[in-house]
């Protein structure tokens, strides 16, 4: 049987260094691809089956040449997994357009472009794509109004893919983070939203990275082939609180 591949993006650390381990662990080939150079090569340094490749998920040139490479490295992708992401927050009034693009042109383009470079690829081995968006996609909050309208325009990129591509037998799903002590959450996380998360949550804590993981590598394996357009949230049961507040806990 051949080896099968996945190409994994934002993979220098975080969800996406976390899943590239879980699916080495599992007999996967991993294209670790990301846009910071020295934090890849680190990540990516004594990983058996891991190729780095350097790119800028929101860059269509950029796009456009690597994923040549990946097949040329690989022969064949058999699932891809939209993880790069960026984080800003700020009140409506004080994020500058400045800041919206540079949220949506990762969140949102990157997706786009990538997901669309490897259509091709995964159309011959009846493929895979997991988007992750975020919980911030399914519940409004404040300062967020970049960021979480990035996250929904991938949970509804992630729909039309799933409807369009599954003639191909292409599978698209979509996974929904809650807070992970990632450097991007800890970048916009006080100690006070943290509290504010555990009180908030039923599971009363953080996910971890490979939590995380475990739902993408799910969503990618053949345990999952008759599922998608599916928006899956790994979030200890924050989405499905509404009116589960801290306050009517016994
Ligand atoms: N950590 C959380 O609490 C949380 C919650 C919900 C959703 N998410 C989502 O999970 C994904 C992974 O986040 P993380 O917490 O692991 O973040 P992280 O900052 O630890 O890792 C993100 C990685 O993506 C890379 N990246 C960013 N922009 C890129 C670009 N344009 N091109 C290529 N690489 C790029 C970064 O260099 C970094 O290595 C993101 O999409 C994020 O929005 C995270």
């Amino acid at each position: 049987m051949t080896q099968k591949t996945i190409l994994i993006t934002g993979a220098a650390r975080g969800i996406g260094l976390a899943t590239a381990k879980l699916m080495l662990s599992r007999g996967w080939q991993v294209a670790m691809l990301d846009r910071d150079v020295d934090e890849l090569a680190i990540a990516s340094e004594g990983l058996a089956g891991a190729v780095p490749f350097i790119c800028d998920v929101s860059i269509a040139e950029q796009v456009e040449a690597t994923i040549p490479a990946i097949l040329q490295k690989f022969d064949q992708l058999d699932a891809v997994v939209n993880n790069a992401g960026v984080a800003e927050f700020g009140p409506i009034e004080e994020t500058d357009f400045a800041m919206w693009r540079r949220v949506m042109e990762t969140n949102l383009d990157g997706v786009f472009l990538v997901s669309q470079a490897v259509v091709p690829a995964l159309k011959k081995t009846r493929g895979a794509i997991v988007n992750i968006a975020s919980i911030s996609g399914l519940r409004a909050s404040t300062l967020r109004v970049a960021y979480g309208t990035s996250k929904a325009a991938v949970i509804q990129l992630t729909k039309q893919q799933a409807a369009e591509l599954g003639e191909y037998g292409i599978r698209a799903n979509c996974v929904c983070p809650g807070p992970v002590r990632t450097k991007l959450a800890m970048a916009v996380h006080s100690q006070d939203i943290i509290d504010a998360y555990h009180d908030a949550i039923p599971l009363n804590r953080y996910g971890s990275e490979t939590e995380i993981g475990e739902v993408i590598a799910f969503l990618c394996s053949e345990q999952a082939s008759y599922v998608t357009g599916q928006v899956i949230a790994s979030d200890g049961g924050f989405e499905s609180t509404g009116v589960g507040l801290p306050a009517l806990r016994k």
